[in-house]
């Protein structure tokens, strides 16, 4: 069983300068809350109460501010500051100490994930005991992205970091499980053409084992990027657009850590104090009230 999970919410954000030159991207707002909520309310999702954030030099600070050491939310926040970001694999070797012998998770601090089948897919892949699982999902620009390609079985036959020819509309979205040799892997990993370790390079190191596996979200999951400006408003008008016909919130995480039976309702009233008057707190206040379904 995974109990361990990375967030990696380093990076320069370049493509969305000016408003990353003094925030991290993971801080600035997808609708009504940071865009770090939603990562770490999937690995919340998939029953991860161990979490390491993997942020900038100097950074460690302002994500203190808003999520402390996961104390108000059941689980426990740990952070490490990167002093340059090295491409992905790099989050195994930083996360070195913090994994020790187990398996890990790790999700990329843009990335948004929402669906229906999406809990109980992630509860599969958290059982995950030897190798390595990825999620696969169709988009209509896969040369932006690492791509697979599967066969008639759903095996992975395929790998490429950000194609030129496309082979396959599959991307590899940014949600990973991996068993302990991910360390070790990542370590024997050489830097690309782009001067990264890749993932795409790890990744193939299982598939070559045939310890690759791939899970879908399915048609109606939806899997969004928070990459440049204008994927940031697309996301925050779908996040607003759910949320606003609904009345329930997306990556509310005393709502999950609630519902995990992580936290009880005392502490969902230390986290209205918290956020003070706001929609948020409101939201909180009636879950306590009237729990959703
Ligand atoms: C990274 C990975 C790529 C993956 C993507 C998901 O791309 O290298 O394989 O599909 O995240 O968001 P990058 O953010 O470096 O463009």
């Amino acid at each position: 069983m995974i109990n361990k999970g990375i967030i990696l919410a380093g990076g320069f954000g370049t493509r969305m300068s000016p408003l990353t030159k003094a925030v991290n991207k993971q801080l600035l707002p997808i609708y009504d809350k940071p865009l770090i909520y939603y990562p770490l309310s999937v690995l919340m999702l998939a029953g991860i109460k161990n979490v390491l954030v993997i942020v900038n030099r100097g950074q460690t600070k302002e994500f203190k501010k808003i999520l402390s050491n996961g104390e108000r939310l059941g689980i426990k926040i740990s952070y490490k500051e990167q002093s340059y970001p090295r491409g992905l694999p790099e989050a195994f070797i930083l996360g070195e100490k913090f994994i020790g012998k187990d398996n890990v998770a790790l999700i990329l601090g843009d990335n948004f994930f929402y669906g229906q089948n999406l809990t109980k897919n992630l509860m599969k892949c958290r059982k995950l005991k030897n190798g390595a699982e990825v999620f696969l999902h169709p988009v209509r620009n896969p040369s932006l992205y690492g791509v697979a390609k599967i066969n008639k079985k759903n095996k992975i036959e395929k790998i490429i970091e950000k194609p030129k020819k496309i082979f396959s509309n599959l991307a590899i979205t940014g949600l990973y499980f991996f068993d302990n040799n991910s360390i070790k892997f990542s370590k024997s990993l050489k830097p690309s053409k782009r001067k990264e370790l890749e993932i795409v390079d790890l990744l193939n190191k299982y598939k070559n084992k045939k310890k690759l596996k791939a899970n879908f979200l399915g048609r109606g999951g939806a899997w969004l990027d928070t990459g440049s400006i204008k994927n940031f408003y697309d996301t925050s008008a779908f996040v607003s657009a759910l949320e606003d016909r609904q009345g329930l919130k997306i990556a509310c995480l005393e709502e999950i850590a609630l519902n995990n039976k992580w936290i009880t309702k005392s502490k969902i009233n230390d986290a209205i104090k918290f956020y003070g008057n706001c929609d948020y707190a409101k939201y909180l206040k009636k879950l306590i009230k009237f729990p959703r379904k």
